[in-house]
């Protein structure tokens, strides 16, 4: 009797903290650096369950920090005037990885660059690619 009660609390246990890994939330910081996108109507960033709409001029720099609950893709829309837009590679970002990452937006005639997702730098700056 007093096994089977142990085991019972074991299995209880097992259950609670698997729950609880597999639903733990952690934070996300992306930034957007945006060099020299000047007609863009908006931007979007879409990833693991969040989608954020944000409006970033020429030489500024975007900020979100999203809760994520699981690995998963990122991508960086940029739309235009006529519903023409721009996406960015995808990158696959987990709960294991590093939690700062910075993305830079350039405009070239008729096309958007974007730079590899790179991490923030432990001083805080961003890296200029390109
Ligand atoms: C971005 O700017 C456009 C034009 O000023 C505005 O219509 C739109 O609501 C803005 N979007 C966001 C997400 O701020
Ligand atoms: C935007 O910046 C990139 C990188 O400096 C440059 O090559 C490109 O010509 C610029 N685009 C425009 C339209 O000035």
């Amino acid at each position: 009797m007093r096994l089977q009660l142990l085991i019972f609390v074991l299995f209880a246990n097992l259950v609670i903290s698997r729950k609880h890994y597999k639903g733990r939330k952690y934070d996300l910081t992306l930034f957007v650096r945006n060099h020299n996108v000047s007609d863009a109507t908006f931007f979007r960033l879409v990833g693991v369950d969040n989608t954020a709409d944000f409006n970033v001029s020429a030489g500024n720099t975007f900020e979100h920090t999203f809760e994520v609950r699981r690995k998963g893709f990122w991508t960086l829309f940029v739309e235009f005037p006529g519903d023409r837009y721009a996406k960015s590679p995808r990158k696959i970002i987990s709960r294991d990885s590093y939690r700062k990452w910075v993305m830079e937006v350039y405009y070239y005639p008729g096309a958007v660059g974007f730079s590899e997702w790179h991490k923030l730098s432990r001083r805080g700056e961003m890296h200029i690619h390109g």
